[in-house]
């Protein structure tokens, strides 16, 4: 039975706010998701002002000025800050993106983060992937193929490497993953928009050979088709990929082999 409400313990609390930064004539006002397991309460919302006079212009800027300056025990994941490893998204302003891409300016009102929505949090912004992750090496996400490997690389047309254009940029941010109500729901069945994009990633590469066992293994009325084609997962990617087209691609590949 699927659970609409927040159960008490989750649901947050009014934290601290922290007075640091709150004189600056141009301070903007922050509201962070807090979780800390060991204190054995519920999460709290804190509030951090951030003199934008001295901030980068992206939402991760802030995130790590208030770890630096004001609360270091604020705890998130980020690695490149160029939209690249994925690690920093959170739902900022209502909506999964990445901190390191988001420009402040583009956040009217104060700005609220959140750990991806739907997942268990592990502490503050960070979510636990576990699960996402071991869907991720369920689809053995590597080239397979019977044929000896050539002295040199494995060919492709332009036109078969074209193909791969929109699906290798995936950085497994999981964004859309999170935003998938199919996901919320089913996550521990349904794989989700960002695992079958990577799936139809190999799919669609012409010198793999495992196609026929890939089909065979997402045939399945949670695993592929639990997917309601709702498109919150394309909408919301930060790198402009289309997940739902990726998925609907890999409904017309079962349907073909039928
Ligand atoms: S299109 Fe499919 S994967 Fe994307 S949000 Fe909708 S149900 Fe989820
Ligand atoms: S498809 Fe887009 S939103 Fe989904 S994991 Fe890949 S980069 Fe992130
Ligand atoms: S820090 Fe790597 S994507 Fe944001």
């Amino acid at each position: 039975m699927v659970e609409l409400s927040l159960p008490t313990n989750s649901r947050p609390t009014t934290g601290k706010t922290w007075s640091s930064g709150r004189e600056a004539s141009n301070n903007k006002k922050f509201q962070i998701y807090r979780y800390d397991p060991d204190l054995g309460e519920n999460p709290r919302i804190d509030t951090f002002f951030v003199d934008l006079d001295k901030c980068g212009p992206m939402v991760l800027d802030a995130l790590i000025k208030i770890k630096n300056e004001i609360d270091p025990t604020l705890t998130f994941r980020r690695s490149c800050r160029e939209g690249v490893c994925g690690s920093c998204a959170f739902n900022i302003d209502g909506t999964n993106t990445l901190a390191c891409t988001k420009p402040i300016s583009e956040i009217t009102g104060d700005v609220k983060i959140y750990p991806l929505p739907h997942m268990p949090v592990i502490k503050d912004l960070v979510p636990d992937l576990n699960g996402p992750y071991s869907q991720y090496r369920a689809i053995e996400p590597w080239l397979q193929a019977d044929t000896p490997a050539p002295n040199r690389e494995r060919l492709q047309s332009r036109e078969e490497r074209a193909k791969l254009d929109g699906l290798w940029e995936c950085i497994l941010c999981f964004c859309c993953q999170t935003s998938c109500p199919s996901y919320w729901w089913n996550g521990d069945r349904y794989m989700g928009p960002a695992i079958l994009l990577q799936a139809y990633r190999w799919i669609a590469d012409s010198r793999d050979e495992a196609t026929g066992k890939r089909l065979d293994s997402l045939n399945d009325g949670f695993r592929l088709f639990r997917c309601h084609t709702i498109m919150n997962c394309t909408n919301t990617c930060p790198k402009n990929l289309n997940p739902g087209q990726a998925i609907g691609k890999i409904k017309e590949s079962v349907f073909q082999r039928l």
